[in-house]
C-alpha cells in the first residue's frame, strides 16, 4: 500500500505513468467510467477548500465510485477533540481510499501511519500539496509538451505558498529547468529549500522583486495568492496582499507561448481582464485537476480497464 504525502513519493518514472494515463483519461473518459465500481473515497477536509475537494469527489463519481466525507473540522469529530490517528482508523474501516486536508504541517503523515488504506495528502498548512503538483505537471505537459528545459517564474507569497513548495519539488527532477522567485522579502522560499535542495543540488534560480524585468525569460509563470490564513498579524497581510498583480499591461512583455498558472483560489492578483488571454491556463489546470485525481485513484487502487 503506497501514501501520497510529498510530490517526491511518486519516482519520475511512477509519475509519468500517472500523467500518461491522466492523458488516456482526456482522449476517452468514458472508458474509464466504472473502474472503480465498488470502491469509496473519503474526503476528510479539516480546511476549506473548492477544487481539491470537489475534483477529488468528481473523480471518484467519474471512475464509478463512491464518495463520504466532511468539509471542515467543526462538522466533524476533530471539534469534540478527536485525533487525526483515532478519525483515520476509523474511516479506514468505512473507505477504500482517502484524502486529507489540515492546517497542521504533517498531519497526514500522521494519518498514514494510523491507515490501512492509501492516504493522500490534499494539502497541509504550508508545506506540501502532492496533488495540485500532479495537475500542474499535468497542464505544462498537455499545453507545454514537456517537463524539462523551462524557466519558471513563481511570483508572490512563496514563504507559505505549499503549491508551490511542492512543485519546486518535483520540477527540480527534470533536465535544464531554471527558476526565478518574484516576492516581497518577507514572503521569499522557505530557507531549507534554498539550502538543502537549490544550493545543494546546483539548481540555477534568481531572487527578485520586479516582476516586469523578468517576464520576457519565462516559459511560465505561475502567480500564488497571498495566504492571509497563514498571517500571525492582520496589518502585515494588509500591507503585502496587493504585491504583485498581473495585468494586461504586464503580459505584454511575456513570450508569445508563455503560460500563466495559478492553483486558485485567486483574489486580486491577477486582473480579470487577463482571463481572456489564450496563455492564462488557470481555469484548464482546475480542469485538468479532475484527470489528474481520476489516475491517482486508479494508480492507488491497483485499477485498471
Ligand atoms: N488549488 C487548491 O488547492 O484549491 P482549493 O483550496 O479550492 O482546494
Amino acid at each position: 500500500m503506497k501514501h501520497i504525502i510529498s510530490p517526491l513519493d511518486l519516482s519520475v518514472k511512477e509519475l509519468e505513468e500517472v500523467l500518461d494515463l491522466a492523458e488516456q483519461i482526456i482522449e476517452d473518459p468514458k472508458k474509464y467510467s466504472e473502474c472503480c465500481h465498488g470502491k469509496k473515497l473519503a474526503t476528510l477536509f479539516y480546511e476549506p477548500s473548492t477544487r481539491t475537494r470537489l475534483s477529488f469527489e468528481a473523480a471518484m463519481l467519474n471512475l464509478g465510485g463512491n464518495i463520504l466525507g466532511f468539509s471542515s473540522a467543526d462538522s466533524s469529530s476533530a471539534a469534540k477533540g478527536e485525533s487525526v490517528a483515532d478519525t483515520i482508523r476509523v474511516v479506514s474501516s468505512y473507505a477504500d481510499i482517502c484524502a486529507m486536508r489540515h492546517p497542521k504541517e504533517g498531519a497526514p503523515l500522521v494519518a498514514s501511519m494510523y491507515s490501512s488504506i492509501p492516504v493522500i495528502n490534499a494539502g497541509d498548512g504550508g508545506h506540501n500539496h502532492p496533488t495540485q503538483t500532479l495537475t500542474d505537471l499535468l497542464t505544462i505537459k498537455k499545453l507545454k509538451g514537456r517537463l524539462d528545459n523551462l524557466t519558471i517564474g513563481f511570483c508572490g507569497d512563496l514563504k507559505f505558498g505549499r503549491t508551490v513548495h511542492s512543485l519546486i519539488n518535483a520540477m527540480v527532477r527534470y533536465d535544464n529547468v531554471k527558476f526565478v522567485f518574484i516576492s516581497p522579502e518577507e514572503l521569499r522560499i522557505p530557507a531549507y529549500l534554498r539550502e538543502e535542495l537549490l544550493d545543494r543540488d546546483n539548481i540555477p534560480y534568481q531572487e527578485v522583486k520586479n516582476l516586469e524585468k523578468v517576464m520576457p525569460s519565462l516559459d511560465l509563470l505561475y502567480m500564488t495568492r497571498v495566504q492571509k490564513e497563514r498571517f500571525f498579524n492582520e496589518e502585515d497581510y494588509i500591507r503585502l496582499k496587493d504585491s504583485f498583480i498581473l495585468d494586461a499591461q504586464k503580459m505584454t512583455y511575456a513570450k508569445d507561448d508563455m503560460l500563466v498558472l495559478h492553483p486558485l483560489p485567486r483574489v486580486n492578483e491577477i486582473a480579470t481582464e487577463v482571463d481572456n488571454d489564450p496563455r492564462a491556463v488557470y481555469f484548464k489546470q482546475a480542469e485538468f485537476g479532475v484527470y489528474a485525481r481520476m489516475a491517482l485513484i486508479m494508480k492507488l487502487l491497483n485499477v485498471s480497464v
